[in-house]
């Protein structure tokens, strides 16, 4: 199998130019101009648009049973989704609560991607529990290529993990050279604040942003960095929503912490006006921390420029509008949490970031692909073009025109928060390890063929 992507623009985190990249079976072999191919070689014509590196979605949930039901994709669907959207490696986090055990869950996890992806995966580990039966899994699940950890600050007595075992877990890291991932917000404030806005009558989803407001994921952020610091472990914050949380993760930055800041494509393009929509449509924009002041998005913005903040993921929850968000109708704490988008990161972060001259094109790959290789051990085999990666390639289209709409998504949920959003430009080819899996918006990959990709611990 030989695949030939020619005169296309190159494109990385680094560099451009105008080239050949020549693929045999799953890696780049050459890169170059004027590369030939064998007659059988597969042949794209990349004239006038741009390659990238296969975009990597760090934060995403397939299978995830939360708040009395379950987010609705498989890996069937879910890797579709990612691959027409130009994501062709997804990192899913494993949630076991805290009464599950931890290396079945991991195996049950596993299960339901192998065999089953078109796309390549790997997984962050969740930790909700610790004692020596968990540090001893722990162990074995990191021997076995998984480098990174997930924790929960938030959903108390569910996936949430106390201060003593939060400092457990960091110190099993540390040792381990293993990065910890984690949901930052204060699970007492906001059980306390949920109980007094539904005694006060307020029940509707737009309740759910003053039960969470910035200042109980900051202190959340705030104390993740202190005992990262007390251990010197590693930490990463998924989906920073605002800027109050954004700051104390650079003040925990100043004190020497390593400390990374994760935001949400979410984040940077929809508000908390969302979550107001009439007639319980406002459920549909309800997730944890909660759609923030439209003021934050151009903070992130200018933070992504400046390398504070180092990746847009999408924490792809997917929960019908009909049958699942219905479930809070009566009361916002419980509508399952979650804003499907793993289709459409790459699309809207083109169209609001590169078209719209925030992002230029090296910063657009840097944090849609390449800072999350290389925070979570895929690099330099994911997250850049070069002799040797995989041969995960994005030809893009930059003249392409086209509106977002569920009736044509491949994620099996039931409405889309982009619902007839503008898009200028998408992917033309998308190939994963050589193989072309989608083409100008169409699935024409192999389910199953997807990989686990397993990961040292970096150490750093
Ligand atoms: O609302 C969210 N974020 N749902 C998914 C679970 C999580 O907290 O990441
Ligand atoms: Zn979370
Ligand atoms: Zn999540």
């Amino acid at each position: 199998m030989s695949l030939l992507i020619k005169n296309g623009e190159i494109v990385t985190s680094g560099d451009r130019f105008v080239a050949d990249v020549y693929c045999e079976g799953e890696t780049i072999t050459r890169i170059g101009r004027g590369l030939e191919a064998p007659k059988d070689a597969t042949v794209i014509d990349a004239r006038g648009k741009y390659v990238f590196p296969g975009f990597i979605d760090p934060h995403v949930h397939i299978h995830l049973p939360f708040m009395g039901t379950y987010a609705k994709d498989t890996y069937t669907t879910a890797s579709q989704a990612a691959l027409v959207g130009g994501t062709t490696t997804l990192i899913e986090m494993v949630c076991p609560s805290r009464k599950d055990p931890v290396l079945k869950s991991y195996e049950l996890w596993l299960g339901k991607a192998e065999g089953k992806s078109a796309c390549d995966f790997t997984f962050h580990m969740g930790v909700s529990r610790y004692d020596d039966v968990v540090e001893a899994e722990l162990n074995e699940i990191v021997k076995s290529g998984i480098s990174s950890f997930k924790i929960f600050l938030a959903y108390k007595d569910f996936f949430g993990v106390t201060d003593q075992e939060l400092s457990n877990v960091l110190r099993l890291a540390k040792r381990l050279g293993v990065i910890v991932t984690a949901h930052c917000e204060n699970a007492d404030l906001v059980f306390e604040l949920q109980k007094r806005l539904l005694g006060e009558g307020k029940t509707g989803p737009k309740w759910h942003y003053w039960s969470r407001p910035p200042l109980v994921e900051a202190e959340g952020v705030h104390h993740l960095g202190t005992f990262a610091q007390m251990h010197g472990t590693h930490v990463y914050v998924v989906h920073t929503s605002c800027e109050e949380s954004l700051h104390a993760a650079l003040r925990a930055r100043e004190r020497g912490v390593n400390i990374w800041v994760e935001t949400l494509i979410q984040y940077l393009t929809l508000d908390m006006r969302d979550a107001e929509r009439p007639a319980f449509q406002g459920s549909k924009f309800v997730m944890s921390p909660p759609l923030r002041d439209v003021r934050n998005q151009e903070v992130f913005w200018n933070a992504l420029r400046q390398g504070m903040v180092s990746t847009v993921a999408t924490d792809h929850a997917p929960f019908d509008f009909k049958g699942q968000k219905d479930m809070g109708k009566a009361d916002f704490t419980r509508i399952p949490n979650g804003i499907p988008s793993l289709e459409d990161r790459v699309t809207v972060l083109w169209t609001h970031g590169v078209d719209q001259g925030r992002l230029n094109l090296h910063q657009f790959v840097d944090c849609g692909s390449t800072q999350a290789a290389k925070l979570f051990g895929l690099f330099p085999r994911k997250g850049t073009i070069a002799v040797g990666s995989d041969a995960d390639l994005v030809v893009w289209d930059a003249k392409y025109r086209g509106k977002i709409t569920a009736r044509k998504q491949h994620m099996n949920v039931d409405y889309n928060p982009f619902e007839g959003w503008a898009i200028t430009g998408r992917p033309h080819a998308v190939t994963v390890r050589g193989e072309v899996a989608a083409k100008d918006g169409k699935f024409i990959g192999t389910i199953g063929r997807g990989k686990l990709i397993k990961r040292d611990p970096t150490h750093f």
